[in-house]
């Protein structure tokens, strides 16, 4: 496994406060395999916004949303992504998103600085608010824009994981997904909204689960009530947050601690076959990760026993993984690498498992 420079002292699974631009250059160059930034938004509003009803809309005029116009935003644009950019691996990539105010100042700076721009994605809101004055159309999505470090690097992109997620259809750029509200929605003693622009976990579950392995850090540079981090730790990935405010730090830091790691069988995804070198069953016994004599276990309960050369004996047949779980359940064909199962701490564990340990080691992945 290849540890990057400096990632011994990385603040894992931390909330660091103050601003993200000296957060950043303080931590080491090359650290973070992902950036997940949802900067503020620029959104100049006038004055207060209200319904038809005159209740007051709960929009974002919050004093971190304040720049002294176009030029003061780009200048603070510039300099977060050039420290976002020396703390990303070579292989690591962006995610930016924002809405029609910001995301094309996002996109130039992005390209000004190197970074090369795979995609930009409409995730269009299910549910958004509604337009209360008529006078526009009503804002029914935001953009995010996933980039690589530079023109030609390698990125991560799990495009298995997302094909299954969309149950077999090929994942487009169009994500359709509702804005966080009911329980997801955090709220403050008053029953108020937590903060304005808290995303939805579902939005940071697809980013994560294309663009990130286990094991990996996902820095967000604008934490706020943590979802970053809050989905990072359920799947199993480490991340740093960085958040000015004080007082969304103290609702992120409660929100993680309620946050459950999910199993790690759970987090395997579909990988891509053109993408991940083959491994011989027998390797898994060479190594001792299986052993000769040890019983494999069928989803039904039938069972074979591992041979030292790789095969598998069964009731009345020797073979491979494969050859011997068609055979017993009487089928043409069998994926012998999710067919059988492996016992450990009383639980049964498919040994795709273990292949997946070996590649991850061949990729250079903690596992
Ligand atoms: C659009 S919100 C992010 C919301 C977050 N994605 C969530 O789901 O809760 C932007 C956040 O960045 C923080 N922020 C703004 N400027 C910052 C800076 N220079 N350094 C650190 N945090 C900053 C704000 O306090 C705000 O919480």
């Amino acid at each position: 496994m290849t540890k990057a420079k400096g990632a011994d002292t990385l603040p894992l699974n931390r909330i660091l406060p103050g601003d993200c631009i000296e957060v950043m250059n303080g931590l080491p160059e090359a650290s973070v395999d992902l950036i997940f930034a949802d900067p503020p938004y620029n959104l100049q509003l006038r004055g207060e916004l209200h319904r038809p009803d005159n209740s007051k809309v709960d929009a974002v005029n919050d004093h971190w949303d304040q720049f002294d116009g176009f030029a003061a935003y780009d200048r603070f644009t510039r300099d977060w992504l050039a420290a976002a950019r020396r703390v990303l691996k070579p292989h690591g990539a962006i995610w930016v998103i924002g809405s029609y105010h910001n995301i094309f100042r996002l996109g130039a700076e992005l390209q000004n600085q190197g970074y090369w721009l795979l995609n930009d994605v409409v995730w269009r809101k299910s549910n958004p608010m509604p337009n209360f004055k008529g006078k526009r159309l009503t804002n029914a999505h935001e953009t995010l824009i996933w980039a690589s470090r530079s023109e030609g690097a390698k990125y991560t992109f799990n495009y298995e994981a997302l094909k299954s997620l969309n149950e077999g259809v090929q994942m487009r750029s169009d994500w359709v997904l509702p804005i966080c509200t009911g329980h997801e929605r955090l709220k403050d003693d008053n029953g108020d909204k937590a903060h304005p622009t808290q995303k939805p976990e579902s939005l940071l579950h697809r980013v994560l689960v294309a663009t990130t392995n286990p094991g990996d850090v996902v820095l967000d540079p604008f934490f706020g009530t943590g979802t970053t981090g809050a989905v990072a730790k359920m799947l199993g990935r480490d991340f740093i947050g960085i958040e000015r405010e004080e007082s969304y730090r103290k609702v992120a830091e409660a929100r993680l601690a309620r946050v459950r790691k999910y199993d790690r069988e759970a987090l395997m995804v579909s990988a891509s076959k053109r993408a991940e070198p083959r491994v011989p069953f027998g390797q898994l016994v060479e190594r001792g990760m299986l052993r000769p004599g040890e019983v494999l276990v069928s989803p039904r309960g039938k069972t074979a026993k591992v041979r030292a050369d790789g095969t598998l004996v069964g009731d009345a047949m020797t073979g491979s993984i494969h050859q011997v779980g068609a055979a017993l359940e009487g089928a043409p064909s069998c994926n012998g690498w999710t067919y059988w199962h492996f016992r450990r701490e009383g639980k049964m564990v498919p040994i795709d498992f273990l292949r997946q340990q070996i590649r991850a080691e061949m990729n250079g992945r903690p596992h």
